[in-house]
C-alpha cells in the first residue's frame, strides 16, 4: 500500500492514496475463503482495494475519472474500472464499498446492486467514522437488510450487510424542473445540487455572456445547466461539457439533447487535462472546493490553469465562487488581469482575458 500514489501525482503531496477504511476492508477480506468467489469493488479511491485483491476475480466500478486514473496508474493498467453501474453483469459474492458522502449516490448504488446479489452475498462497507452518515445505515437496512458494524479502528469502521430484501429499482436519474427552463432536467444521483438549482449556479446563470463566441466550455458541468444557458444566449456556438464524474457527463448529454438538435462535445476528464490548447473562446466555471472528502482549492487552481491553456488569445474565463475564496486574486496572477462582474452577499463573479 505504501507505493500507492494519488492522481494526479503532485510534487510534495502530503495526502496518502488510501485510508484506514481500505486497510480494514482488506484485513477482513484476507480472512475469507475467496476461492471461486466474484468480488465487486465500488468507489475504490486510488486502487488500494483493487490492487490489494489483485489475482482474485474482481470487478471495480467508479464514477470518478480521477479515481479511475489512480486505479489504472497504481495497478500498472492491470485494473480497468467500469464507469457505469448499468454495465454490471451477473451475481457477486462479495461487494466492497467505500461509502460515498453523497447519500443519493449510495442509494442508487444499492438499488442497482440489488439486481446483482444472491442470498449469500456479503456487503462489506467501509468509511472513516467522521464521514459515516446515519442515513447510510437506513439505506442499507432498506435495500439490503440488517446491518452489523465492526469496532472503530484507526478512526475507521466497517458496516456489514447481507442481501435479505428483493431487487429494487433505482429512483435515479430524477427529472427536475429548474427555474427559468421550460424543459425538465435529468439528474443522475452523483450530481452536484441534484434536486434543485444551487444558489451560486442561479446567480451565475444571470451573468452568462452573449457574444460572437464559436466555442464555449462548461468546465465542471454537472447536469450542464450553465452550458445549456450559454447555448440559448449564443446559438451559433458549439458547447463543450467536461466533468470528472461520468454521471455528470451522462446527465449533461441527455439534457443538451433534450434542448438542442446540434452536436455538443462531452469530455470526461480531470479539469481539462489532455485537451487541445488555444481552442476555446469562452470558459464558464463554477469550481468545486472538494474532491471526494478532500477539501481545498487545488481543483479550482488546476481548472484556471487548464482554462488559460485551452483559451484562444482574446478568449475569456468567467468564474463564480464564494467571495471569501478570492478567485479574482488567483486569476489576476495567472492571466495578468481580472475584473469583477458582479457580487452578492455570498458570491463573486469575475473574469479574465487571455492576452
Ligand atoms: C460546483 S459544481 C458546478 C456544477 C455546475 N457547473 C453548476 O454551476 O451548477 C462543480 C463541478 O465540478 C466537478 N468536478 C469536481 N472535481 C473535478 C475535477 N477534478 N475535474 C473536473 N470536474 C470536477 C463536479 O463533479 C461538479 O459537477
Amino acid at each position: 500500500m505504501q507505493n500507492l500514489k494519488r492522481y494526479p501525482v503532485r510534487k510534495n503531496e502530503l495526502l496518502q492514496a488510501w485510508d484506514s477504511a481500505d486497510e480494514l476492508i482488506l484485513k477482513h477480506m484476507k480472512a475469507q475463503d475467496l476461492t471461486g468467489k466474484r468480488i465487486l469493488i465500488i468507489n475504490d479511491h486510488f486502487g488500494a482495494l483493487s490492487c490489494g485483491l489483485e489475482g482474485q476475480d474482481c470487478t471495480t466500478y467508479t464514477d470518478s475519472f480521477v479515481s479511475m486514473m489512480g486505479i489504472r496508474q497504481n495497478s500498472a493498467q492491470r485494473v480497468q474500472p467500469l464507469n457505469d453501474l448499468k454495465a454490471l453483469t451477473g451475481l457477486y459474492d462479495f461487494v466492497l464499498i467505500q461509502i460515498p458522502k453523497n447519500m443519493s449516490y449510495f442509494e442508487d448504488i444499492l438499488c442497482r446492486l440489488s439486481q446483482h446479489l444472491h442470498a449469500q452475498s456479503q456487503l462489506i462497507c467501509g468509511s472513516m467514522v467522521k464521514h459515516l452518515a446515519p442515513t447510510s445505515f437506513d439505506l442499507l437496512k432498506k435495500y439490503m437488510g440488517e446491518t452489523t458494524t465492526s469496532l472503530a479502528e484507526k478512526k475507521a469502521r466497517l458496516v456489514f450487510a447481507r442481501f435479505e430484501k428483493t431487487t429494487a429499482t433505482s429512483p435515479y436519474p430524477q427529472s427536475v424542473k429548474l427555474d427559468g427552463f421550460d424543459l425538465p432536467f435529468s439528474n443522475n444521483s452523483n450530481l452536484f445540487s441534484r434536486d434543485k438549482l444551487d444558489v451560486g449556479s442561479r446567480f451565475f446563470l444571470q451573468h452568462i455572456p452573449k457574444g460572437s463566441f464559436t466555442s464555449i466550455l462548461d468546465l465542471g458541468c454537472a447536469n450542464g445547466v450553465i452550458g445549456i444557458k450559454a447555448k440559448m444566449l449564443n446559438p451559433q456556438a458549439q458547447i463543450i461539457f467536461s466533468d470528472e464524474s461520468a454521471m455528470a457527463i451522462e446527465s449533461a448529454q441527455t439534457n443538451y439533447q433534450q434542448h438542442f438538435k446540434d452536436e455538443a462535445r462531452y469530455i470526461w476528464t480531470n479539469c481539462f487535462e489532455g485537451q487541445p490548447r488555444g481552442a476555446v473562446d469562452l470558459v464558464l466555471c463554477n469550481p468545486p472546493f472538494h474532491q471526494g472528502t478532500t477539501i481545498g482549492d487545488f481543483i479550482a487552481q488546476q481548472m484556471f490553469q487548464d482554462a488559460f491553456e485551452t483559451l484562444k488569445v482574446g478568449g475569456t474565463l468567467r468564474v463564480i465562487g464564494n467571495s471569501h475564496l478570492g478567485y479574482q486574486v488567483k486569476l489576476k496572477k495567472l492571466f495578468g488581469n481580472a475584473t469583477i462582474v458582479d457580487t452578492n452577499q455570498k458570491f463573486l463573479i469575475c473574469e479574465s482575458h487571455k492576452r
